[in-house]
């Protein structure tokens, strides 16, 4: 069975004191809570400290963004390395705000999950389609197009270990979430490109979270839909009594 994953993704948000008092009272709070697992994406001034801070907990951190180069010549860059030397266990990749102010392209995304599989860091592939293009009716070929060239080149056996993030960019942060039914079609289609990539096992082994809007009132009728696996939650994962609510949506 395919693992429920909540995970976080801060953005630009929390000092290093704000991240290590969110995450104490985080840590208390999912004590005890089973079934899914947890994951906080903090800013990489606050990563070492967030990992320490959850400690012995079921928390688990993200990085939002890593160059796929071990090491060299990308002034302000942080490198997979770095990442897995400080305890880091996931990394959020192609995130549509990376994609569209940093003009990052399917292929330098593909580079940064080959990189972050070799070394042992699971991605989170965001993807996802604007409003313009769901409105002309491209939502399942642009969906397509930013899975076959985010996963181009994996084995069944690497897919597995990726969690993709469908994040309809219309969604996010703006308050209007897709319905069940709408996110839940689109997580099918989804579904069906990694069946036609990597076969019915594998795709059936991969965690498929929905993102834009997720917060303690639509959690669970997110959640409760087949192709559903887990949220990336931006926004209501700042706070953690509220992040803790949608967390325990997806608990099973
Ligand atoms: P939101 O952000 O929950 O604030 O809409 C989600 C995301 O961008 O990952």
């Amino acid at each position: 069975m395919r693992k429920t994953i909540i995970a976080g993704n801060w953005k630009m948000n929390k000092t290093v004191a704000e991240t290590k008092a969110t995450l104490s009272e985080l840590k208390e709070l999912t004590n005890g809570v089973e079934g899914v697992e947890i994951v906080i994406g903090a800013p990489f001034t606050a990563l070492e400290s967030a990992v320490k801070t959850v400690e012995g907990s079921n928390v688990a951190i993200a990085a939002q963004n890593m160059h796929p180069k071990d090491s060299g010549a990308y002034t302000g860059e942080i490198s997979p390395v770095m990442l897995k030397e400080i305890g880091v266990k996931y990394v959020i990749l192609g995130h549509s705000e990376r994609r569209e102010y940093f003009h990052e392209s399917n292929a330098f995304i593909n580079e940064k999950v080959k990189a972050a599989l070799a070394h042992d860091l699971i991605p989170i592939l965001c993807i996802g389609e604007k409003l313009e293009e769901r409105e002309s009716g491209k939502t399942s070929e642009v969906n397509e197009k930013q899975i076959r060239e985010g996963l181009a080149g994996l084995t069944p056996e690497e897919a597995v270990k990726v969690v993709v993030a469908y994040e309809p960019v219309w969604a996010i942060g703006t308050g209007k979430t897709a319905t069940p039914e709408m996110a839940e079609e689109t997580h099918k289609e989804i579904r069906d490109v990694l069946i036609a990539m990597f076969g019915a096992e594998a795709a059936s082994e991969m965690t498929i979270q929905y993102g834009g809007s997720m917060n303690a009132k639509n959690a669970a009728e997110l959640l409760v839909m087949e192709n559903i696996d887990g949220g990336l939650v931006g926004g209501a994962s700042l706070d953690a009594p509220t992040f803790i609510q949608v967390i325990k949506a997806g608990a099973r």
